[in-house]
């Protein structure tokens, strides 16, 4: 989705404006543009449909003037097509003011007719400039960019985030935020806005997020929030923990590439410091208290895309563990059906962005419901965790690739911290059984790091597989989450058709689809940790190997059962069963990759998607 930058202080604008959209570029976008203040007075814009490289570069043939404060956007599009008119920024009628926006502005129609019957004309086809143009006008009556934005904030019905720079004002930039992300980055002589904090940590580590409805103004040496009507607001200040050279590429192929390596760390940092001589040690959780989790009688948690299928395997673990009922719906799913809820009911919302506009809605439909909101979030200073009662950050570091890799680990663990927290406030296990628990988890950063060692491998298979035009993924229990997940991955990085099953459910309808060659992954389950399972799985296995499939098996290391009919077998180590999931998934996800890469295509930014979807 859109990427939003906004700077003023005494560097080149320009060149902070490309930094911050380039390390904003992982949330997707197919066009970009800048506006940027001159000394004297001028407002310079520059923008193309396309990838940042189109606009790098124009601007590197055709310099424009440089001066400290600007604007920048990348456009991911909504209303209109991805061409150079439709890119952000759109001027005001007079040309001296520019606007950028991020979100879907509702009643841009209605607002247009109104301009149209005063005489403005547009160029694009986008709700933007219906903004822009609107700004225009109440500039041109309040003679003030902030008391314009508020006029303006006033008629927009929607979602937007939007900065503007206006000529005659040019020591400042305004934003104003409702429903779309916008977080402050504050230097030392030098303000920085951004849709999240990878847009200024180069420059700085000082943040603070902007709350609902609120309008600020940055200049060189200050800082001001407001609410819409203009009363001043309170805000806090947090440090980033991401440091910049994490969202860097290094010498990796890919981030994807490098994000699936960083897998490991991604557990171990999510788990540093909240297992403590065996015992899960989670302050996170003080907002709620024991006293409120002894009385949760339910738990849903809500989320989409990879950050769902990380829910479903939170769902076997706490419920195994703690014996309280979870239940698992997609955000876009739950709050449309009006469903039951109340202060019993704990909802759990997992984003790694914590901007999905979706989940968002959830929580939000949630909090309104009397229900109890905990939210499992990779990204400080986001929506969602603002907007929750209490928050596990997973300490995953910045994922700039669009597909989720190491952020679904770690929403794992934070899952199953959670779980062993809940069981011991509730007495569902004893001490010993949760200081087991816990050693497994932190045991499966090595076990990953092993299984990691098979990429070659891997990557050998998906070589040979490039032309395949369908791959079927069979799970059960722990292993149905994976097989999906191997699925999403392969279907959004290789654009092949695949499909995850619970095994169990092969023989009520998919199994129709086995011809000979069918390639199947197959997720086995231990013959030791889950020996009914593994039979029931190898059977599964039979059933579609004697109708022609090529059966791809991911199983553990000596299973015997496995090799004879199996054409291709990935190991893993030995794990018990909730944390064999962590160490089955990176093989997909290396496959997809791999996969997609045979085939040339752009693994970190695949077609048609955003990393953070932040409209419905
Ligand atoms: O930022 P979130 O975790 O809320 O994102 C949720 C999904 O959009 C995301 O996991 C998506 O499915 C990924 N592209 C999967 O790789």
């Amino acid at each position: 989705m859109c990427g939003i930058v906004g700077y003023v202080g005494t560097a080149k604008s320009v060149e902070v404006l490309l930094g911050g959209l380039r390390r904003l570029e992982y949330r997707g976008y197919d066009s970009a543009g800048i506006a940027v203040l001159d000394g004297d007075g001028s407002i310079h814009t520059r923008k193309h449909a396309g990838k940042l490289a189109v606009l790098l570069n124009d601007l590197d043939q055709h310099p424009i003037a440089n001066g400290s404060t600007g604007i920048g956007h990348t456009r991911w599009a909504t209303h209109g097509g991805p061409t150079d008119v439709n890119a952000h920024p759109h001027l005001g009628d007079d040309g001296k003011l520019a606007l950028i926006h991020n979100g879907i502005i509702e009643n841009f129609s209605e607002l247009k007719e109104e301009l149209l019957a005063e005489g403005y004309t547009f160029e694009s086809e986008t709700d933007t400039e219906v903004a822009a143009k609107l700004l225009g006008r109440e500039y041109g009556r309040a003679h003030d960019l902030e008391l314009a934005f508020r006029t303006v904030v006033a008629r927009l019905e929607g979602a937007f985030t939007l900065l503007a720079v206006h000529r005659d004002e040019p020591d400042v930039v305004v934003g104003a935020r409702r429903n779309s992300p916008l977080v402050i980055g504050l230097g030392d002589g030098e303000n920085f806005l951004g849709s999240d904090v990878a847009a200024f940590v180069e420059f700085t580590r000082r943040a603070v997020a902007i709350g609902q409805d609120q309008i600020v103004a940055i200049r060189a040496d200050s800082v001001t929030v407001t609410d819409f009507a203009g009363a001043p607001v309170t805000t806090e200040e947090f440090d980033i923990a991401w440091d910049a050279s994490a969202s860097e590429k290094g010498g990796w192929s890919s981030f994807m590439a490098k994000e699936i390596t960083e897998g490991p760390d991604a557990v171990a940092n999510t788990l540093r410091g909240r297992i403590v001589d065996g015992e899960v040690v989670l302050p996170d959780l003080d907002r709620i208290g024991d006293e409120a989790l002894r009385g949760i009688t339910r738990i849903v948690i809500v989320a989409c895309g990879t950050a769902a299928y990380s829910g479903i395997l939170g769902k076997y673990a706490i419920e195994a563990w703690s014996r309280v009922p979870v239940e698992v719906e997609l955000a876009h799913e739950f709050r449309y059906r009006d469903p039951v809820l109340d202060d019993s009911t704990l909802v759990i919302s997992i984003s790694q962005s914590g901007e999905t506009m979706d989940t968002r809605m959830a929580v939000q439909y949630a909090s309104e419901h009397g229900a109890r909101v905990l939210s499992i979030c990779n990204t400080q200073g986001a929506t969602i965790p603002r907007e929750s009662e209490a928050v596990i950050y997973t300490h995953a570091g910045p994922e700039v690739a669009v597909a989720s890799t190491k952020a679904f680990l770690a929403q794992v663990a934070a899952l199953y911290l959670f779980g062993l927290h809940l069981s011991r406030v509730r007495g569902s296990l004893d001490a010993a059984e949760i200081e087991a628990n816990a050693a497994e988890l932190q045991a499966v950063p090595e076990k990953l790091g092993k299984v990691l060692e098979s990429s070659e491998s891997i990557a050998q298979l998906a070589g040979w597989m490039a032309d395949t035009r369908a791959v079927l993924f069979l799970g059960r229990n722990v292993g149905y989450p994976v097989a999906l997940e191997g699925a999403l991955k392969l279907k959004e990085l290789a654009y092949i058709h695949a499909e995850g099953f619970a095994a169990g459910e092969l023989k009520h309808g998919p199994i129709a689809l086995i011809e000979p060659g069918q390639p199947v992954f197959v997720i086995v389950p231990s013959p030791i940790g889950q020996p009914e399972l593994h039979k029931k799985v190898i059977s599964n296995i039979k059933e579609i190997e004697a109708r022609g499939a090529r059966v791809l098996a991911v199983a553990e290391e000596g299973d015997a059962f496995v090799p004879p009919l199996a054409d291709f077998v990935i190991p893993i180590p030995l794990a018990g069963p909730f944390f064999e999931p962590l160490l089955a998934v990176a093989p997909l996800q290396i496959f997809a990759m791999e996969l997609a890469s045979a085939k040339g295509l752009d693994v970190d930014q695949p077609r048609n998607l955003a990393k953070s979807v932040t409209v419905e």
